[in-house]
């Protein structure tokens, strides 16, 4: 049923890496990902790192070309510093990892020699329910299907699908610059397997990532509590209690985040954040009419101008 076991190669990357001693072995070796996005675009990045055959599909050839280049430009950077001084092994490694990225615009011929699907499209629970009932006539039984939702239900993006589909039915959850981010959560639902939970998390050790197992409740574990973090810090601007610049300040060298919650915010996209916190203040298990989600004016305000972040150029920050 699967093919190839590996090992993967050490981390490209700085952090508390898994030694390749220590990394598990993962039976999946072919990947696709659908949406070529800031995320796909990442999570391909990283699958073909490790050597895995990856294809990468999206709604047409534009949206390909630019999570192409998102790639080669991510590349680059980890080639320049491995390789500091040789251009041609840098251009070589950037190509070799390249070349194991297949681009496509049809998701069902995409997924039909898959061990591993990760949808990372649009966040609509509309698009991502009707993607998946496509997906599931055309990949094989043994296929793992996953999401990198950030803010909806694993089990309702899945509820179309027959409990054969359920139980092989996951999600993966990677964090923004994914070739950087060191952590993956791994959401069980209800009617997940076992057997899968496992093969989720020898997968996500072998890419070189670190899993967070967690149940599929709103916000998973890091937005759950990072989530209000930013709220409250659009609420402290909102009341003026000091500058955007000020509280980035406070928090980077009073707490020692890498980025203070403005250039978080405008990093993420401030029409992400907007439709997360509306949705579960709207009807989030456990969340509906919780203060710590309720709508900001600030942030509706950015988001109406067209002010999303540093995707659109401009947010709490001009770039
Ligand atoms: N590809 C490859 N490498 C990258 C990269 C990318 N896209 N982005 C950054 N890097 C590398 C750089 O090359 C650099 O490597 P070295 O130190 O080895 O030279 C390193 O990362 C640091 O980058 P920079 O020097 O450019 O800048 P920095 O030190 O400010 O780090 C950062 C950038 C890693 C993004 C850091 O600011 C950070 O960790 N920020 C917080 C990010 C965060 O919290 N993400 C989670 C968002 S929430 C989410 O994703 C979930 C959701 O559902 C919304
Ligand atoms: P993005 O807008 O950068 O990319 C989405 C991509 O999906 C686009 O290229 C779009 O053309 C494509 N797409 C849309 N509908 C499609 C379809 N039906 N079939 C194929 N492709 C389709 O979005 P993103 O920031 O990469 O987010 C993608 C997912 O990852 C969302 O569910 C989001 O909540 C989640 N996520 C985002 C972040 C973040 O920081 N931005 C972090 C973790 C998880």
């Amino acid at each position: 049923m699967y093919s190839v076991l590996f090992k993967s190669p050490q981390l490209l990357v700085r952090g508390p890496a898994f030694s390749t001693s220590t990394m598990a072995q993962s039976a999946i070796s072919r990947i696709t990902v659908i949406g070529g996005g800031q995320m796909g675009s990442g999570i391909a990045q990283v699958a073909a790192t490790h050597k895995h055959e990856v294809t990468l599909v999206d709604v047409s050839q534009e949206a390909l070309d630019r999570g192409k280049s998102y790639m080669a430009k991510s590349l680059k950077r980890v080639a320049k510093k491995k390789f500091a001084e040789d251009e041609t092994a840098q251009s070589q490694f950037v190509d070799e990892i390249m070349g194991r990225v297949s681009l496509s615009t049809k998701p069902q011929e995409a997924v039909s020699r898959a061990d591993l699907v990760i949808e990372a499209i649009v966040e609509n629970i509309k698009v991502k329910q009707d993607l998946f009932a496509q997906l599931s006539k055309a990949a094989p039984q043994h296929t793992i299907l996953a999401s990198n939702t950030s803010s909806l239900p694993i089990g309702k993006i899945a509820e179309l699908l027959d409990e054969q589909r359920k139980q092989r039915f996951i999600g993966l959850h990677f964090f923004n610059p994914v070739p950087q981010m060191k952590l993956v959560e791994v959401v069980r639902t209800k009617e997940v397997d076992q057997d899968v939970v496992d093969s989720a998390v020898a997968w996500v050790k072998a890419i070189g990532k670190a899993p967070a197992v967690c149940k599929d409740t709103p916000g998973f574990i890091v937005n759950r509590l990072l989530l209000p973090y930013m709220m409250e810090s659009i609420r402290l601007l909102e009341r003026d209690v000091a500058s955007a610049q000020d509280i980035d300040t406070a928090m980077k060298l009073g707490a020692g985040y890498p980025m203070g919650p403005f250039e978080l915010c405008d990093y993420v996209g401030l029409d992400t954040i907007k439709f997360i916190v509306d949705g579960w203040h709207k009807d989030g298990e456990g969340l509906k009419g919780n203060p710590l989600f309720s709508s900001s004016r600030k942030l509706d305000e950015l988001v109406k101008q067209g002010r999303l972040g540093v995707k659109s150029g401009k947010g709490f920050y001009d770039y």
